[in-house]
Order: C-alpha cells, then sequence, then structure tokens
C-alpha cells in the first residue's frame, strides 16, 4: 500500500520540499497542511509556536490518519519544535534545517550566508548548527518576512513585486564575498531565481528540499521505489480560507 506522508509549513514554502518528495516517490499518498492562519512563523514566539504547532497537527493527525510519515517543512517550526514533536507521535518526523553544513563544505571564500525568518537567524539551534559545521567561516545571518510574503504572493498570483524584493534585498545588505547563500526557510526557493538576480551571480543558492526527500525515502524503506509510478494527486489543507486560490483547499478549523 502507498505510504501516508505529510507535509506541513506555515503557508505555501513547504511545496518547494514537496515537489522534491513527489518527484521522488510519485506513488506516495501526500497530505499538505498549511497553517495560513498565522503566518508567517517567523514573527512568533517559541512559546505560541510549540503550543499551537504541537495542538493543530494533533488535531489533524486524527482527522486524516493513519500516517507514516511527517515533514516539518518549515526551518522555523523545525529548530524550534522537533523535539517536543517527536514526543508526541509514533511515527517518524523529518524536520527541514538551514544547510549550514553543506555550505560549510563548499565555500571557498569562507564566507557563508543564512538567508531566513527573522526566528530562525535568532534561535538557539540555528546557532548551534553555526557553531558545530561552520566553525570555521565566516556566517552572516539575514533575517526577512518581507520575502515570505513576497513568495506567497509569487505562488498564489503568479506575480512578484519585483521592487520590493529589490528593495528588501537592499535592505538586508548581503555581502558580496559570501559564496554560498543558505536558503533558511523553505518559502525561499520559490523566488530563487528572483533573489539570484540581485545578489552577487558568482553566489551559489543551498537549500535542503533534496536531502529531505532521500531522508524520506531512507527512513520509509527501500520497498517505497518498487511501487507504481504514477504520481497522486496532493490532497491540500489549511487552516484560514483564501479569497481565491488555484488549488483544491480542505479548511480545516483549529
Ligand atoms: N516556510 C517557513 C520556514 O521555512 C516559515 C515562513 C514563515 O511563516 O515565516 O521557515
Amino acid at each position: 500500500m502507498a505510504k501516508h506522508i505529510v507535509v506541513f509549513d506555515s503557508g505555501i514554502g513547504g511545496t518547494s520540499v514537496l515537489e522534491h518528495i513527489q518527484n521522488k516517490i510519485p506513488h506516495a499518498k501526500l497530505s499538505y497542511l498549511m497553517d495560513n492562519k498565522y503566518l508567517p512563523y517567523g514573527e512568533l514566539s517559541f512559546e505560541f509556536l510549540t503550543q499551537r504547532i504541537t495542538s493543530l497537527l494533533s488535531h489533524f493527525i486524527t482527522l486524516i490518519e493513519p500516517v507514516d510519515l511527517l515533514v516539518i517543512a518549515c526551518n522555523t517550526a523545525s529548530t524550534q519544535t522537533l523535539d517536543i514533536l517527536r514526543q508526541h507521535f509514533n511515527f517518524p518526523i523529518v524536520g527541514v534545517v538551514p544547510a549550514i553544513k553543506p555550505a560549510a563544505e563548499k565555500t571557498l571564500s569562507k564566507k557563508i550566508g543564512v538567508l531566513a525568518t527573522p526566528a530562525t537567524v535568532a534561535n538557539e539551534y540555528t546557532a548551534s548548527l553555526v557553531k558545530n559545521f561552520a566553525a570555521s567561516c565566516s556566517v552572516s545571518l539575514y533575517g526577512s518576512s518581507q520575502l515570505v510574503k513576497l513568495a506567497e504572493q509569487k505562488f498564489w498570483k503568479n506575480d512578484l513585486d519585483s521592487k520590493q524584493l529589490e528593495q528588501e534585498l537592499n535592505t538586508l545588505y548581503i555581502d558580496k564575498e559570501i559564496d554560498q547563500l543558505v536558503l533558511g526557510c523553505t518559502h525561499f526557493p520559490i523566488i530563487a531565481e528572483e533573489i539570484k538576480l540581485h545578489i552577487n551571480p558568482q553566489t551559489t543558492l543551498l537549500d535542503s528540499g533534496e536531502a529531505i526527500a532521500n531522508r524520506v525515502i531512507s527512513l520509509l524503506g527501500e520497498n517505497v521505489m518498487a511501487l507504481d509510478n504514477k504520481k497522486q494527486p496532493v490532497s491540500y489543507f489549511a487552516t484560514a480560507a483564501f479569497k481565491q486560490t488555484k488549488l483544491p483547499i480542505t479548511v480545516i478549523t483549529n
């Protein structure tokens, strides 16, 4: 039987991870939940997020179980709540955290950047990734919620205000000597091409999407690959209604 994988984010950012999973395991049954009622997560406190995510996911899982694996496709949520969530559920949980380790392995200039939400750049888990894996590098952290909003805008409206994007990147003042820029928010791969236009063209952008899909495969076991390869439609769920939407979404109340 096809495995049931739940992918979770505050908004549409987790679809950048979902896409990698779907490409590698097309036959999986995928449910995608966005907590758009509280978007952006990057502005919320640790206490609020922990409580909110635990109660929302507990409720959601009872609506759609059985579940084989949960992907927290949100760096902000993963870096703060992963340990707590793992105590709550008895299936494997994969978190998405900024790709600081691969960036530190690839950098030649020994200068790397992390572009993430304000909460992710400020939290202890991110500081520990820097300390443990990038101690020999100079690491610059850039926090932005405006980029999250622009990624949502691009996804839903197929349109991006490039002036606002340029202004935001100018405000962040990304160091030109950085050769690896970690996209430490799952929303940012959605606007990676546009970000690239406004930073040093030699800088490589890194995200965790493919590594997460590989981790999901290894946790679910090899027989997952042996099943039929026909892509299954994704079931989308949200916590707040949309004025217009291009996806069939079920709104859940919580
Ligand atoms: N996509 C999320 C992340 O990876 C969160 C964006 C937000 O809601 O602030 O951090």
